[in-house]
């Protein structure tokens, strides 16, 4: 193997940049030439490919976003598409990829290994923490202590008005970021998409911690199939029936998704970026390299989109109890 590229994909996530810086110094260490896809597979279809040295990865370790750009390419999922970017990767002799985002990008590299054997190994790049084959995913540190900051703030302002927030974070499919920064910002609710939301419990709580509290932070990922926050806010103060008490909302967002990454993100990054590298060399194909109990994994791709990534059940329990 010669020559190898790197591309990001999906929602960005804090700790990118290292894994291209790390992906990029590896690759030359290691004697291979490397070329930058810019806009994820968008750019595989359209050509958007160029050679990387060293110096073009100086100065991002520390930066949010991806120096790469990123997409969600809808062309990607056609033949067409898929065929167009074989194309350009053969025009640039390209023998290996490293792929650097969430579920969908490595569903898109599964499909295209299938069909055209390119080897691709993924490094785990987003914040919501869902994928399967590593302990933690790389923007997940970052996004954390971001809502925890925020958590934080409107704690200070919720205990002043003795006012009830319900916060919501981002995880359309997973609470992990829900529940680290519910626990972290001392919350007294977490509501999560993978398990189910009682109302009519919440409402009996909050009625009951009235007698010891005068303000609750309520943390709602946005996936809980009870809705979003403002939806969840209605329902709870149309229930609890009580005038006297005011309800807030706070939706962070995309806020979640920037920021310089933490030292966590930023190591799990370099060296998730340097075992793909390494993988690719090694013969590894169709899988993503993560890091399980400090240990580099190699986890086949199908696992790491066919396989659920549970929650830690300790951890909603110590919500509840810490609650009290
Ligand atoms: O997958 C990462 C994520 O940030 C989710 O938590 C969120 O639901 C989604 O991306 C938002 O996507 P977009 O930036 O396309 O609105």
């Amino acid at each position: 193997m010669k020559k190898i590229a790197v591309f990001t994909s999906g929602g960005d996530s804090p700790g990118m940049n290292a894994c291209v810086r790390s992906v990029v110094r590896t690759a030359i260490y290691k004697g291979l030439d490397v070329y930058g896809i810019y806009h994820g597979y968008e750019g595989m279809i359209e050509g958007d490919i160029k050679r990387l040295q060293s110096g073009s990865v100086s100065n991002i370790v520390q930066r949010g976003g991806t120096i790469l750009k990123s997409a969600r390419s809808q062309e990607f999922r056609t033949p067409e598409g898929r065929k167009k970017a074989y194309e350009n990767l053969v025009k640039h002799g390209i023998e290996g990829i490293v792929a650097i985002g969430g579920d969908g990008t490595f569903t898109g590299a599964k499909i295209f290994f299938e069909e055209y054997g390119i080897p691709t190994v993924g490094c785990p790049g987003t914040i919501d923490n869902d994928i399967y084959g590593t302990d933690y995913t790389i923007g997940f540190d970052t996004a954390v202590n971001t809502a925890l900051e925020a958590i934080d703030k409107i704690r200070d302002t919720a205990a002043a008005h003795d006012r009830i927030f319900f916060i919501e974070v981002m995880g359309r499919d997973a609470g992990f970021i829900a529940v680290e920064s519910a626990i972290g910002g001392g919350a007294e609710f977490v509501m999560v998409p993978e398990t189910k939301t009682d109302l009519d419990a919440v409402v009996k709580s909050l009625k009951n911690l009235r007698k010891t509290k005068t303000s609750s932070i309520i943390v709602v990922a946005e996936g809980d199939e009870e809705g979003n926050a403002e939806e969840i806010m209605a329902k709870v103060k149309s229930k609890i029936k009580d005038n006297t008490k005011e309800f807030k909302v706070t939706t962070l967002g995309h806020i979640q998704r920037g920021g310089s990454p933490t030292a966590r993100d930023r190591v799990l990054a370099s060296r998730c970026g340097m075992a793909a590298v390494e993988g690719l060399i090694a013969g590894k194909v169709n899988c993503m390299a993560g890091i399980m109990n400090q240990e580099v994994v190699y986890t086949p791709f199908s696992d790491c989109i066919g396989k659920t990534k549970q929650l830690i059940p300790d951890q909603l329990k110590l919500i509840d109890i810490l609650s009290i």
